[in-house]
């Protein structure tokens, strides 16, 4: 049986559940957030480690600014209401991605990666105006200006994800399979399960379900 160290997730389908709904997109981010507190739950119980989301892309920039607006309010409302809960359950997070927002979320960012630090039950990884473009570009450009060999160690080291093992699976809900800029190098020997819900329609047992069959999957990396 495969041991689970990191579950990656592109959360998909918000906008889409909320124009089913009640004709709002922004009714689907608000519900999408109770997908994440049951999943950071669930994760917690089945004893994984490292839990990414990716909550917002560089190529996110291109929607409409109330959206854009709404989105980060709720980050904003989420980590306000949440961090201390968090903390409280040895949570730790950790932002991934360019920290270029206004400078009350930049605040905020950083204040709740400061607060939870040392945790040590689950580390969440939000990724957060993240691309994995940009991340790749500005790992080459860390290891030129320390003058230093490119080997798969050290793009490794100057990658958002320093020190974090790559995801064992990824799951994106919301019927479409691609990546999105999401972790190309990381995700290079993952499994990957897409999955057709919207994801505020995703819920724990879908989530077993896929952990139960990634634990069963043969991996051969190569090998035989
Ligand atoms: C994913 O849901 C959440 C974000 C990108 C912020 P979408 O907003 O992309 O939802 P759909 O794909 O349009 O339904
Ligand atoms: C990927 O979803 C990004 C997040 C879930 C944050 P998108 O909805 O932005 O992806 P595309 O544009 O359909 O590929
Ligand atoms: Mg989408």
């Amino acid at each position: 049986m495969n041991h689970i160290k990191h579950v990656a997730i592109i959360m998909d389908g918000n906008g889409r559940w909320g124009i089913k709904h009640k004709n709002s997109r922004n009714l689907g981010h608000k519900e999408g957030i109770k997908t994440v507190e049951k999943i950071i739950k669930s994760t917690i119980k089945n004893k994984i480690k490292y839990l990414t989301l990716y909550a917002f892309s560089t190529e996110n920039w291109k929607r409409p600014k109330k959206e854009i607006n709404f989105l980060f309010n709720l980050l904003e409302i989420f980590l306000t209401s949440k961090i201390s809960e968090f903390n409280k359950q040895k949570i730790r997070l950790k932002i991934i991605g360019k920290k270029n927002f206004s400078n009350k979320i930049n605040n905020l960012l950083n204040k709740s990666e400061k607060k939870t630090f040392n945790n040590k039950r689950l580390q969440i990884n939000l990724a957060l105006n993240y691309g994995s473009k940009n991340e790749i570009i500005n790992a080459f450009n860390l290891i030129l200006k320390n003058n230093i060999k490119i080997t798969e160690q050290s793009i490794k080291n100057s990658l958002f994800t320093k020190n974090i093992p790559d995801p064992d699976l990824l799951i994106r809900t919301g019927n479409t399979k691609r990546l999105s800029n999401f972790l190309l190098w990381q995700l290079a020997y993952s499994e990957i399960f897409f999955v057709k819900k919207l994801w505020p329609d995703f819920n724990e047992k879908d989530y077993n379900k896929i952990l139960v069959k990634f634990k069963k999957t043969k991996r051969n990396f190569g090998n035989i």
